[in-house]
């Protein structure tokens, strides 16, 4: 199977470029940051706060995750696409992740996924934790105030009432929890390619990561 992993911070646009090079090379995309914002929507939802460690592994035996046909996300067979892009979720999402509990459950899946499937992953532990061995391994970043203007605009885009320095704000705060919690932190690894997107386009990024799949497939 050949997996892609990507990891980065938020707004350092994996999932934009996830999806783009799973279109390109004709395979699967699994965003896995929309899987820990899944459950930290049912967790919202149930009343319980995403810090509260006790109270939420419980609740993981009440959580399906799947996917329809068009590649929606499913929560308990419910379309939540929209409902996990919503600014709450991001901050819950980020603190529902440090369980430990909740990153095994949703690991497991994601390897399961990647054993059966040629597919491009993306999010925090992909390259350092999930998939060590995959054979193509990525770190995208940009500078903290270009990835909050990308956010914001993708958060006006969507009709939400919100102001750059609370993005910005919120992206440094998320920079921090992502990287510092105890179990399996955002990190590049050293057998990662690092990509820095403050300049450059989508399109660009994308051409960059494909040119490289493709002219080492063959190798190793
Ligand atoms: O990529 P995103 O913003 O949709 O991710 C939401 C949160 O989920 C992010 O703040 C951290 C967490 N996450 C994670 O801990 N590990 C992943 N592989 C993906 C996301």
């Amino acid at each position: 199977m050949i997996n892609i992993a990507i990891d980065g911070p938020s707004g350092a646009g994996t999932s934009t470029i996830g999806k783009m090079i799973a279109s390109k090379l004709g395979i699967t995309y699994l965003d896995t940051g929309a899987m820990y914002r899944a459950v930290a929507l049912y967790v919202v939802r149930r009343g319980v706060s995403p810090l509260d460690e006790k109270s939420v592994v419980p609740l993981l035996d009440e959580i399906e995750i799947s996917y329809s046909p068009d590649k929606r996300i499913l929560l308990n067979g419910e379309d939540v696409s929209s409902a996990i892009r919503e600014h709450s979720v991001s901050k819950a999402a980020s603190d529902v992740s440090k369980i430990p509990a909740v990153r095994l459950f949703l690991v497991a899946k994601q390897r399961e996924i990647a054993a059966h499937n040629d597919v491009v992953l993306d999010g925090r532990d992909i390259t350092s934790y999930v998939l060590p061995d995959a054979k193509f391994k990525f770190f995208l970043t940009a500078d903290v105030e270009e990835r909050a203007r990308r956010r914001y605009q993708e958060l006006k885009e969507r009709g939400a009432q919100i102001d750059y320095d609370t993005v910005l704000a919120d992206i440094k705060d998320r920079d921090f929890n992502d990287s510092h919690r105890a179990f399996a932190p955002l990190t590049k690894t050293d057998d990662s390619v690092l990509i820095d997107s403050t300049h450059m386009t989508a399109d660009q990024v994308s051409e960059v990561i494909t040119g490289y799949v493709l002219g080492n497939a063959q190798k190793r």
